[in-house]
């Protein structure tokens, strides 16, 4: 007999997706185009296999056989988004009463299945007539999505009391307008700093209405991608390297979501090289005043870096890598398909951070997993034998385990993902879901990850 892993009463099991990653359906029922929409149809050749988002996981004409297959693979709750762009589909203005009868239909679904919906309000998806006045670089842009917030709240905050206001929201800023992997493609630091620092003033002005509704028993948080940042050596070359990684890719967001302010060092950093955004006098309030309650944590890998070991071009435009250098430690880990490292103990240092430094602020675990390439070489009696992706569950459950036994306020546990979905530029190339989708036929079967999931959540534990 292992050890038992017991975890507290009312725990969250269940997993993560969004919108425009299983809907599909992406021009029906008056759905307006977001930018992956768009981007997908200029340049198919940007998405793997050349798939889009246009069928996704087909969650918009599935969602009662999906919701029944979560609740069969021990599910007590789910996140998914709102498609800003098919609720409102220019983004401001009228409202898709097709829209809403069906997350009305799905969320009424997920409750009388026992799982708790948890609705995210913006998973990446920006809706293209409002990319077209700037995205998230234009304010009038930031009051639209407030708008949309707010009206979420008012259509379903009678039956969903977890709200999330961004999915990532560094993702777009960096994804989208410094390293130029997203939509639209930009290679600009102080832009996507604009964009970063306006994606934060429009989730203080959610949270805002939100708490100017005052829903009974609801509660709003954020989703970040964290990241251990994990110098090379003491050398406080070393040291200095992972303090700027850890301000620029972490303390951006974390600090003013739950402590209503910026890190002095970060605005000093941003000043030094030309890079502060333009900002408003009232928004310094605003943002105090409106922190979160609840933080989701997405964990999948660290960082490790180290000091630079030449001098940047100073001709190139200037990035976060004219300050470290990513660092490949000797005998890591890789998950080799999706080439990020597998370090466990990862989970655990970021969520005792969020205990010593960020006041034991309720959170959970809203995305980890595993994607794996050409799983059907792993199906045995028609069922995909994925030992891996419940080895990778494990040996971070234990280490989220030790935090909740270290005094860390987690509340639940989500993998990414319930089903195979569709994902961005990848598509469908690494699969996570714990239910495998048949890109033909559509058929779902659930995995061995889903059959022991079932337990895990049954027992609230596991024992290894
Ligand atoms: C998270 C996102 O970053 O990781 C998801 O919230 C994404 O949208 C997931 O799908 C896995 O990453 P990827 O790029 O392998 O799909």
């Amino acid at each position: 007999m292992g050890k038992e892993y017991k975890f507290p009463d009312g725990f969250w099991w269940g997993s993560a997706s969004s919108a425009p990653q299983m809907e599909g359906a992406s021009n029906e029922d008056g759905k307006g185009m977001n930018i992956y929409d768009y981007w997908y149809a200029k340049e198919p050749e940007r998405f793997y296999n050349k798939v889009g988002p246009d069928v996704a996981t087909d969650f918009y004409h599935r969602y009662k056989e999906d919701i029944k297959l979560m609740k069969e693979i021990g599910h007590n709750s789910f996140r998914t988004s709102i498609s800003w762009s098919r609720l409102i589909p220019n983004g401001v203005g009228e409202i898709n009463e097709k829209a809403v009868d069906f997350y009305n239909n799905v969320i009424d679904e997920m409750i009388a299945n026992g799982i708790e919906p948890f609705i995210n309000l913006f998973h990446f998806d920006m809706p293209l007539e409002l990319q077209k006045k700037g995205g998230w670089e234009n304010r009038d842009v930031v009051e639209a999505y407030a708008n949309y917030a707010k009206t979420c709240f008012e259509l379903f905050g009678n039956k969903v009391k977890m709200w999330f206001t961004f999915n990532e929201p560094i993702v777009p800023a960096a994804e989208g307008y410094l390293y130029g992997v997203h939509y639209p493609n930009i290679v600009d630091f102080k832009r996507a700093i604009q964009v970063a620092y306006n994606t934060v003033l429009a989730q203080a002005k959610a949270i805002k209405a939100f708490r100017e509704l005052k829903i009974k028993d609801a509660k709003i948080g954020v989703i970040l991608n964290l990241y251990p940042i994990y110098p090379r050596s003491n050398h406080p070359a070393d040291l200095k390297a992972a303090k700027i990684a850890d301000l620029l890719f972490n303390r951006s967001f974390l600090d003013p979501s739950i402590k209503g302010e910026y890190p002095t060092e970060l605005i000093e950093l941003l000043e030094e090289y030309n890079l502060l955004p333009f900002v408003e006098k009232e928004d310094k309030e605003l943002i105090k005043n409106n922190v979160i309650d609840i933080l989701g944590v997405n964990y999948y890998q660290p960082k490790r870096v180290k000091a630079k070991e030449h001098l940047p071009n100073p001709h190139s435009p200037i990035m976060p890598e004219w300050f470290f250098d990513y660092y490949e430690m000797p005998g890591r880990r890789m998950n080799v398909y999706r080439g990020w490292e597998i370090y466990e103990k990862g989970i655990y240092d970021v969520l005792m951070r969020i205990k010593n430094e960020y006041g034991n602020i309720p959170c959970f675990v809203s995305e980890n997993g595993m994607g794996v390439q050409d799983e059907e070489r792993f199906i045995k009696n028609g069922i995909i034998q994925d030992d891996y992706r419940i080895e990778f569950i494990k040996e971070h459950l234990k280490w989220v385990h030790k935090a909740i036994e270290e005094g860390c306020n987690v509340k639940g546990y989500h993998v990414w993902t319930f089903i195979d979905n569709w994902s961005w530029i990848n598509a469908f190339k690494n699969r996570y879901g714990l239910v495998s989708l048949d890109l033909k036929t559509l058929k779902r079967t659930i995995k061995k990850s889903g059959y022991w999931y079932k337990e895990l959540s049954q027992n609230n534990g596991f024992v290894d």
